[in-house]
């Protein structure tokens, strides 16, 4: 394997969390540590790409030479994404944005008696979905202008290929990387993980090892759709 596999290549990514404030206090998330995308992170830039990694609330540090974006909401990170995808060979979205934000945050903290025990919520922006539409399969670009390849990931509990496969369609990208939620081999928190890679059309290509292994043969296998 080269190591300058990724040489002169610019990479786009999400990691982590998001969080969506409820109030002063308190706020909806989800378990991702945001290990699989620092991974990703630090796998391409030691190929030899440039690498900015816009990432909501973890406990990890920065990878070496890696630019870090801190976000915590999920239109934040919609914003950080979208202002730098037309500038980059690959957008990678891996981050586990939260689906839904509450309509009414306080920015002051809610005394609980005050509090209703419904939350009125709105959707977040599906950051993967737009750059599908904008960048991916069947979408048009002026002549001359760049055009990410862009992956998403899918954290599937059952069905995982054929939910990945539809996944992929439904959000225009290039490629989606599956892994396996709930149970003995989820993938949330954990230092290892089982992904099922789908480019296109082709058949699902697997691979399993430590975060920072499976980040690499991730790298290697997209690696030459990637040459131009
Ligand atoms: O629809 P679902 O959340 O399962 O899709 C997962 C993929 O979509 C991941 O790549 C995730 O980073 C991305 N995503 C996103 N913005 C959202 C929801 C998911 O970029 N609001």
């Amino acid at each position: 394997l080269s190591p300058q596999l990724l040489k002169g290549k610019r990479v786009l990514l999400s990691a982590g969390p998001t969080r969506e404030a409820i109030d002063a206090a308190r706020f909806l998330s989800n378990p991702s540590s945001g290990k699989m995308g620092y991974a990703l992170a630090a796998a391409a830039r030691s190929l030899g790409a440039e690498v900015t990694l816009v990432s909501g609330p973890t406990a990890l540090e920065a990878p070496y030479g890696v630019t870090r974006v801190d976000v915590v909401s999920a239109v934040q990170m919609h914003g950080e994404v979208m202002a730098r995808a037309s500038e980059v060979d690959v957008a990678m979205m891996v981050a586990a944005v939260a689906d839904w934000r509450p309509s009414h945050p306080s920015d002051k903290k809610m005394p609980k008696g005050q509090m209703s025990p419904t939350l009125e919520l709105e959707r977040n922006p599906d950051i993967l979905a737009e750059l599908g539409e904008r960048f991916g399969e069947g979408s048009e670009t002026e002549e001359g202008a760049r055009r990410p390849l862009v992956v998403g990931f899918a954290a599937e509990s059952h069905d995982v290929i054929e939910r990945a496969r539809a996944k992929r369609a439904r959000k225009g990208a290039h490629a989606i990387v599956a892994n396996v939620i709930g149970g003995p081999a989820s993938t949330f928190g954990a230092e290892s993980a089982t992904v099922h890679l789908l480019v296109g059309d082709e058949e699902p290509r697997t691979f399993s090892g430590t975060k920072p292994e499976v980040a690499r043969a991730l790298w290697e296998a997209l690696a030459r759709r990637l040459q131009s």
